[in-house]
């Protein structure tokens, strides 16, 4: 479900008309319904009701100061990967003992920092970074608190890129060595606290099945370290997929009910029911790091479109946006669901469409049918709120988009759209 719909022949976010915003603003522009960010947020909080849980967003997936004090005034948790993140969510009024800080190479500089904001736990990749945080801990004369992420060797079944939780990832500590590692730990680092288990088997899963698989294969380990070493919570990641193909047509209640149970993607709900009953009884406190799932569905990127071009292979539609902008198709096959602002006609026609950027993989999609739209018309990119904005760069010297968050019948300017001089502040 999400904010997005035609309403009087034109794509609206809530009740703002994205034309107008496109007039107003100009293009290439992100645009978010803090109304989706929150549904979906509630979902899946209640999604896990009757453990003791929190839900830390995964700060990662879109990081604008506005999206996270929307969250943290409705009592998210946030999990971080970076010092920089840590100074965003304080900026934005999250609390920093709501924090969990992943990441496979923490810097002396960021551990020094989030220490001394008092977050509540480092997920530890490494022997190694733990030793470092104990020492680190030690020298400010501090007890960290922390988790080992385990790499359980489950296979997520998704884009390799973005697969996480098999040996060959570079990701956490194999499923055999944890317990050896926690018990000394527990002798040898007296600056360390060790609260918790952590897993992430990977992103955009469409299945229950790779969870369920995971989480079976854990529980053994998290009670033997709750029997041994006292841990009081088991961070299960995040990970859950949203619908990208038919995303437009997917926030209408009547798309998802015309689906056949086995046809319809992951559910929030459905992710609640399988695996709650597995965690109820453990006696922890169950953490989740939800990122794609809460933002994905709550953002597209309007992009104008400047030529079409009629090769001798192909139609090209050539248009404001480039994987500066959006990298997801360009780095991971990433499918976005591409529809015209004013509504379209039933007329169809097989393009691809790309950006202006020097490079052969700067493109939106290829030989896809689409409805037919001109130029000087606008499209959307759906679904891209999570992993658009954050993944942008100033590749070919061009400026960061906009960004807008909607809610209702107000749009709110949430980031400027980086000017000229901008893009070489600070530069000699
Ligand atoms: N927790 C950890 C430790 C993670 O590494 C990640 C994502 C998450 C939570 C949140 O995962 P989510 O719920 O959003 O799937 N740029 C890629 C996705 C990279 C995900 C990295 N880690 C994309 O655009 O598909």
């Amino acid at each position: 479900m999400h904010g997005f719909a035609y309403k009087n022949g034109s794509l609206h976010c809530e009740d703002v008309d994205l034309s107008a915003l496109v007039q107003e603003h100009g293009t290439p522009l992100y645009v978010y319904s803090a109304g989706t960010i929150l549904d979906h947020y509630t979902r899946l909080d209640q999604a896990l009701e009757g453990v003791e849980h929190e839900v830390a967003y995964a700060v990662k997936a879109n990081s604008n100061l506005s999206v996270l004090r929307l969250l943290a005034e409705h009592g998210a948790s946030f999990d971080i990967v970076s010092g920089g993140e840590l100074f965003r969510v304080i900026k934005a009024g999250g609390d920093p003992a709501h924090c969990t800080f992943a990441g496979v190479g923490k810097t002396r500089e960021e551990i020094e920092y989030a220490l001394k904001q008092g977050i509540y736990s480092f997920n530890v990749e490494s022997a190694e970074e733990l030793r470092y945080l104990d020492k680190v801990a030690g020298e400010l004369g501090m007890v960290a608190p922390a988790a080992v992420r385990v790499n359980p060797n489950v296979d997520a079944k998704t884009h390799k890129y973005i697969s996480t939780g098999k040996s060959e990832n570079k990701f956490g500590v194999d499923f055999e060595a944890i317990s050896d590692l926690y018990a000394r730990a527990a002798e040898e680092l007296p600056n360390v606290k060790l609260r918790g288990l952590q897993m992430h088997i990977g992103s955009q899963l469409t299945s229950i099945k790779p969870f369920v698989e995971a989480v079976e294969k854990v529980t053994p380990l998290v009670k033997q370290l709750k029997a041994d070493h006292g841990i009081e919570f088991w961070s299960i990641g995040g990970g859950i997929g949203i619908v990208y193909q038919d995303s437009l047509e997917s926030g209408s209640v009547d798309w998802w009910d015309s689906k056949s149970e086995q046809d319809r993607p992951l559910t929030l709900a459905q992710y609640g029911d399988a695996l709650l009953p597995k965690l109820k009884d453990l006696g922890l406190k169950i953490l989740l790091e939800p990122g794609r799932a809460i933002v994905g569905n709550a953002g597209v990127l309007l992009t104008e479109c400047l030529y079409e071009k009629k090769g001798s292979a192909k139609t090209f539609k050539i248009v404001d946006a480039g994987m500066n902008d959006l990298i997801r198709p360009a780095l991971y096959e990433g499918h976005h669901e591409i529809v015209p602002v004013k509504e379209p006609g039933s007329e169809r026609v097989k393009v691809d469409v790309v950006g202006p950027i020097c490079e052969s993989g700067d493109f939106f999609c290829q030989d896809r049918e689409l409805p037919d739209f001109q130029p000087g018309e606008v499209i959307a990119l759906m679904s891209a709120g999570a992993y658009g904005f954050v993944m942008a760069s100033n590749y070919n010297s061009r400026p960061f988009p906009a960004e807008i968050l909607v809610e209702g019948a107000e749009a709110k300017v949430v980031r400027k759209r980086q000017t000229l001089d901008d893009l070489i502040a600070g530069e000699a």
